[in-house]
């Protein structure tokens, strides 16, 4: 079980009553100066703050209540005369005092390494990745306005897939002319042979899906594709943006039969097939 994990009142329990019994232990079996026992207090807090509250304190706010403490060991040094005396003694002995010189020496090494440490550890932290994620494929909106017309995307087909039975010259036309679409548009990004390669591709973050790859358009309906190249990026719900994605609106540069056909041309490119549109039970 883990120790250190109980808590009660939103304070772990083991870690305040470890610090108290060190304290009590202190007091009982060691004469500690005054200055010492404020330092023991010191750390003693600095470890209650730091490990005795579920909700971890963030680094500042720890910082902000050690030098609330600080301060009030100082008040509480200074409120008795003889204890402020004896500590001036003992500071003026440490400096002086060549009993005191290894102390000394290791002081003045510690004090600063621990600072150049610190400044170290702090420019050397490596930048970290949001820890959200991003939605690659969000629930498209039931309909879309392209160009004034509605376009519903549950409903509607790609009006050009039945020609590949019933006019496979027709069909051959419109794969062509969406050949000429992505060639025109979508290669330097998504790749001569579509596999997300193009070659502003690692410009971006997300880069450009591939569609060769069997988790895009292997297992989307026409209608979402329809959606994603006539809205892009800036169509896409909050869930996706973490990241801002490069996908452009196609609207404003091609006709609603230019993406259908451009669409027809992936999947003909890839050999794979629409995900078929849901039952409606
Ligand atoms: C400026 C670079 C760029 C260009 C040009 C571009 N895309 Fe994209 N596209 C992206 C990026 C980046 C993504 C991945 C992020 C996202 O989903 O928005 C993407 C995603 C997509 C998706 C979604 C795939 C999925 O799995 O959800 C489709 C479909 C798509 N692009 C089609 C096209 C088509 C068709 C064209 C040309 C008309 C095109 N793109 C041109 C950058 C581009």
């Amino acid at each position: 079980m883990d120790l250190f994990g109980i808590s009660f009142l939103g304070l772990n329990v083991v870690p305040i009553i470890l610090v108290i019994a060190g304290l009590v232990a202190l007091r009982m079996f060691f004469n500690l100066n005054t200055l010492a026992w404020m330092a023991a207090w010191w750390v003693g807090l600095y470890l209650m703050l730091s490990n005795g509250i579920t909700v971890p304190l963030p680094g500042s706010i720890v910082g902000m209540f050690m030098g609330i403490i600080t301060l009030a060991l100082l008040v509480y040094l200074t409120t008795s005369g003889e204890d402020l005396e004896a500590t001036k003694d003992f500071m003026v002995k440490f400096f002086t005092d060549s009993r005191y010189s290894p102390a000394l020496l290791a002081f003045l090494v510690l004090l600063p390494s621990l600072v150049a440490y610190n400044v170290y550890t702090g420019m050397t932290q490596q930048p970290q990745a949001p820890v959200f994620g991003r939605t690659i494929h969000p629930p498209p909106p039931t309909d879309i306005t392209f160009k004034g017309k509605k376009i519903d995307l549950v409903n509607d087909d790609n009006p050009y897939r039945i020609l590949k039975e019933t006019d496979p010259d027709a069909f051959a036309a419109h794969v062509a002319n969406g050949r000429k679409v992505y060639y025109q548009n979508c290669v330097n990004c998504h790749g001569d042979d579509m596999g997300g390669n193009g070659m502003f591709a690692h410009a971006f973050d997300p880069i450009p899906a591939s569609f060769k790859d069997p988790t895009t358009i292997a297992m989307l309906q026409e209608s979402y594709l329809f959606w994603r190249i006539a809205k892009g990026a800036p169509g896409l719900p909050d869930e996706s943006t973490p990241w801002s994605s490069a996908m452009p609106a196609w609207e404003k540069f091609l006709s609603e039969e230019d993406i259908w056909d451009v669409i027809i041309f992936l999947y003909e490119y890839t050999g794979y097939e629409p995900r078929a549109k849901e039952e409606l039970h």
